[in-house]
């Protein structure tokens, strides 16, 4: 299966000068997640990526003052939207009711979702058998209802790895990306799993070596154009 390299660049936008001729071999997908203003700017300068939103809302349209729909999303090229990411579960009080509701509205738009999922560090503390009860909870409550599974992709994200410097060690993200996996076993349409947190130049072949990890969603690393070509590159060989 081809890796996926998902850029967030958050509330960010880096200097897209030094992409110039930097072309993206087929065997990888690469997907740049801009602010919503810069999506043109993205299409302009980075020939060969792929748009993604960092959330969406779940109605139509209407008097939803700030908020942007699938279709709209969808009508200016945009094919991927992360939606719960932690970020926005902590600070702006996301809940998975709400994150349910951005799920069906973007899958039904046609839309693929990566859907943020992740334990915090009080939660594994308690140890692996705690963060994994965790996460299958948190996806059981963000998919709830949601029949067709075509389309999604997961994203682990231990919340206390997100912008720490400390990754996940990867043989305990394998495992999770294992047991997340197994979760959709029963499902016609097979998941793909991403590994967020920390991901850098340093550590990413190390995930990407995982067959289970089918690639990274990276956010810090992926402002400094030199890191995220040699994430890419690195993405390539695994
Ligand atoms: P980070 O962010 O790579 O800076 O830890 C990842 C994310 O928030 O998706």
């Amino acid at each position: 299966m081809k890796k996926l390299i998902v850029a967030n660049w958050k509330m960010n936008l880096p200097a897209l000068k030094p992409w110039k001729g930097f072309r993206v071999q087929k065997k990888t997908e690469i997907v740049i997640c801009p602010p919503f203003p810069y999506f043109q700017n993205v299409k302009g300068n980075l020939p060969g990526f792929k748009l993604g939103a960092q959330d969406v809302f779940w109605e139509k349209s209407g008097a939803y003052t700030g908020e942007v729909s699938p279709a709209m999303l969808k009508s200016f090229g945009v094919g991927y939207v992360i939606i719960g990411h932690s970020e926005r579960r902590e600070w702006l009080n996301e809940t998975d009711e709400m994150i349910n509701k951005k799920v069906k509205a973007a899958l039904g738009a046609g839309l693929k979702i990566i859907l943020c999922v992740g334990e915090s560090w009080v939660v594994r503390k308690r140890g692996v058998s705690a963060a994994k009860n965790f996460v299958k909870n948190q996806l059981a409550r963000d998919l709830h209802d949601v029949k067709n599974k075509s389309g999604i992709i997961v994203a682990y994200e231990p919340v206390w790895a997100i912008g720490s410097g400390h990754s996940d060690k990867p043989s305990d993200a394998a495992e999770m990306a294992r047991f997340i996996k197994s979760l959709f076993a029963s499902s016609k349409s097979k998941i793909r799993l991403l590994y967020g947190g920390s991901v850098n130049d340093k550590d990413a072949a190390s995930f990407l070596h995982y067959k289970e990890i089918d690639g990274a969603l990276v956010g810090g690393a992926s402002l400094k154009v030199r890191e995220l070509k040699k994430i890419i590159t690195q993405s390539y060989h695994n």
